[in-house]
């Protein structure tokens, strides 16, 4: 488990598919900013038996355990990127923002990388701001980049390299407490 000061990130398990379907399936949680696409839990199973080493899904979990939302990192080609939401009652008491600085402290002290990166939908103003607040710096505009209810989007594309990170921000240990 990655501890942080008032959330907590946790590595999904197989046995938490579940739960993950009823989230990536709920277009609220989603939210009007990602993809309109519903997953079966066996589609969900067989991503996550061939997931690569580099893929991984964590929870985010309130101090007394309550899953408040997701974050997860994925390769792309040799580079990494992160992608994150949390259910509605939870937004706006700055979960994401901490969930991001953890992930990004994870990366940089768990792989030789050089650079973490996110997409954002150009409308997406909290997702920005959590990934400003983390330290990363919008790159450019990738027009017409992905398909969101019924129209091809713009979005930012952001990154952190560890030059500006510099050190960790908030992750001080890990446990391995289930
Ligand atoms: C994006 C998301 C993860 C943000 O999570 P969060 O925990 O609410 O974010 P935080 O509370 O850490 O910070 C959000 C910041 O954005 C601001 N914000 C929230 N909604 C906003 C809006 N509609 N317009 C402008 N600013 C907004 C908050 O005030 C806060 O800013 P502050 O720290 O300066 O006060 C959450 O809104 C979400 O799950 N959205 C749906 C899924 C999604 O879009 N994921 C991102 C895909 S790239």
């Amino acid at each position: 488990m990655l501890e942080g000061k008032n959330i907590n990130l946790r590595i999904m398990e197989k046995e938490d598919l579940p739960l993950w379907a009823e989230w990536v399936n709920n277009l609220e949680i989603y939210g009007e900013y990602l993809p309109l696409r519903q997953r079966s839990k066996t589609d969900l199973e067989k991503q996550y038996d061939k997931s690569p080493p580099e893929a991984k899904r964590f929870f985010i979990e309130k101090k007394d355990g309550t899953k408040v939302g997701g974050i997860i990192h994925f390769p792309v080609g040799e580079l990494l990127e992160i992608g994150f939401a949390l259910i509605p009652s939870e937004k706006g008491k700055g979960y994401c923002s901490e969930a991001t600085m953890i992930i990004v402290d994870y990366l940089f002290l768990s792989r030789d990388i050089v650079r973490i990166q996110a997409y954002t939908d150009v409308r997406n103003v909290a997702s920005q701001k959590v990934l400003e607040k983390a330290g990363f710096k919008r790159e450019g505009v990738i027009r017409k980049s992905m398909f969101i209810r019924g129209e091809w989007r713009d979005r930012y594309l952001y990154s952190i390299l560890r030059e500006e990170w510099k050190e960790p921000k908030i992750l001080t240990q890990t446990t391995s407490q289930s």
